[in-house]
């Protein structure tokens, strides 16, 4: 039997209804070569959206390699409780060196790192004597995973409606996404509004909520929705006043992919709104990684939080600590991609070089943002985003197809098309992109 036709017997496969699997086949993924997917017949494509966002310095990156193989001459993988690892020492220092934060608790997917997070800020309102400070709240359309804790502060309703009985009820707040400004409004005007409908709630609600979540400046499963960072500065100052705690899901966002190493290091405080950047940032009480942390490599999460909270755990009780584990907490090979990653950002600059990058494949794309179907052409950082104005039903399928018969590998989301690749594309990959884009949205068909 082929590979496509064990693939349909044997694999149950994420995100996606099977039978529809009968009529188009998965690409055959052989190997990997920078920003390259390589099929089973040898055929190529622009891996356009990084294998669901997480690969940054390439396929088969050498330095990542050498660091995973050197590693596995040493330890593969061993238990963190009784146990530790240099690997994951130094990490914990490098990422709480770079995020201002610390104490960083592991897990291997983004979904348990919300589900800490979450967890985490109850459990220290517990032990702060407020056990009725148990609630959260997060965005419209806001996406933090899909277990079920997680799926709790998901809005995104094809994953969340089947499990509503399963989960905790949660309320959200009005989405800051620029693309609902009234006519006329500014993004920021609007996202102020919105921080104006956040405080309204938490005036109300403070008492019984320990967290607000969100994904800074870009909704990531929303559909590359984005926001003025005003909204970020704002919603920080609300949570101090009002004593929530303030997630940062930076699991998609984090490690420079929107043009900073983490997206709320561009906050704008609303009294620093037009001051030069360097002033702005925010820090929050947790911040949850994946993804990008390994490049792309292996599953890794982490957690990292201030030292007040870490200190609401730490005495003679077992109960007061923090009652979370998984197996593979830690893991020595994971931390030491994650390591490598940390170190190609330091030595090759990469922050500084994707802004010059990204200036130059925002040209590169212009033909596309002016094209006559395409609305709200948006970018930050290494993510670019458009919407189809006539798509219609079966759209995200049909314009996949097309891509990879045009040797780009690209997943809308309903009508928004969006680009968000390694960091190691160049400006040919990236023209080819725009060519593909472009003979996708000239058939009338797609
Ligand atoms: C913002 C955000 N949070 C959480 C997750 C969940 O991560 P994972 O798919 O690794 O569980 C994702 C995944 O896309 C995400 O984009």
């Amino acid at each position: 039997m082929d590979l496509i036709s064990r693939t349909r017997a044997a694999v149950w496969h994420p995100c996606t209804q099977m039978q529809h699997l009968e009529g188009r086949a998965p690409l055959a993924v052989a190997r990997g070569e920078g920003a390259w997917l390589i099929d089973t017949e040898g055929r190529r494509y622009l891996d356009a959206i990084s294998s669901w966002w997480v690969n940054l310095f390439g396929h088969c990156n050498p330095r990542i390699n050498a660091a995973i193989s050197d590693q596995l001459t040493r330890i593969e993988h061993v238990m963190l409780a009784g146990a530790t690892h240099a690997p994951v020492v130094e990490l914990s220092e490098r990422l709480g060196r770079l995020t201002g934060l610390g104490h960083a608790f592991y897990a291997s997917d983004g979904a348990s790192a919300t589900e800490i997070a979450l967890k985490m800020s109850a459990h220290y309102w517990r032990n702060a004597g407020r056990p009725e400070k148990n609630g959260f709240i997060s965005l419209q359309n806001g996406y933090h995973g899909e277990t079920v804790g997680a799926l709790s502060v998901t809005d995104i309703p094809l994953f969340k409606a089947t499990y509503a009985p399963l989960l905790r009820h949660t309320k959200q707040m009005p989405t800051p996404d620029a693309r609902r400004a009234e006519p006329g409004e500014s993004a920021e005007a609007y996202a102020l509004r919105c921080a104006a409908a956040l405080e309204a709630h938490l005036a109300g609600h403070a008492a019984s909520t320990a967290a607000f979540i969100l994904e800074p400046l870009v909704q990531g499963a929303a559909g590359m929705a984005m926001y003025h960072p005003a909204y970020l500065g704002r919603a920080r100052e609300l949570c101090d006043r009002y004593q929530v705690h303030l997630i940062a899901d930076e699991i998609a966002v984090g490690f420079g992919r929107t043009g900073t190493m983490f997206a709320c290091e561009q906050a704008l405080t609303p009294s620093s709104c037009g001051i030069p950047a360097d002033r702005a940032g925010v820090r929050p009480d947790f911040i949850c990684l994946s993804k990008g942390l390994t490049g792309g490599y292996l599953p890794l999460s982490a957690v990292l939080t201030t030292d007040a909270i870490y200190e609401a755990f730490y005495g003679e009780e077992t109960a007061q600590g923090f009652l979370h584990s998984h197996s593979y907490t830690g893991n020595p090979l994971a931390c030491r991609a994650a390591l490598a990653v940390l170190d190609i950002f330091e030595h090759d600059q990469v922050i500084a070089a994707n802004r010059a990058k990204a200036i130059e494949f925002t040209q590169i794309l212009e033909e596309v943002a002016t094209h006559r179907r395409v609305r709200n052409f948006r970018h930050l950082g290494m993510i670019w985003a458009f919407e189809v104005s006539d798509a219609g039903p079966g759209f995200a399928d049909r314009f996949h197809r097309a891509a990879l018969a045009q040797g780009v590998f690209i997943r809308p989301i309903g009508n928004t098309v969006y680009a968000m690749p390694p960091y190691v594309v160049d400006a040919a990959a990236m023209r080819q992109l725009a060519d593909a884009l472009l003979a996708c949205l000239g058939e009338a068909e797609v």
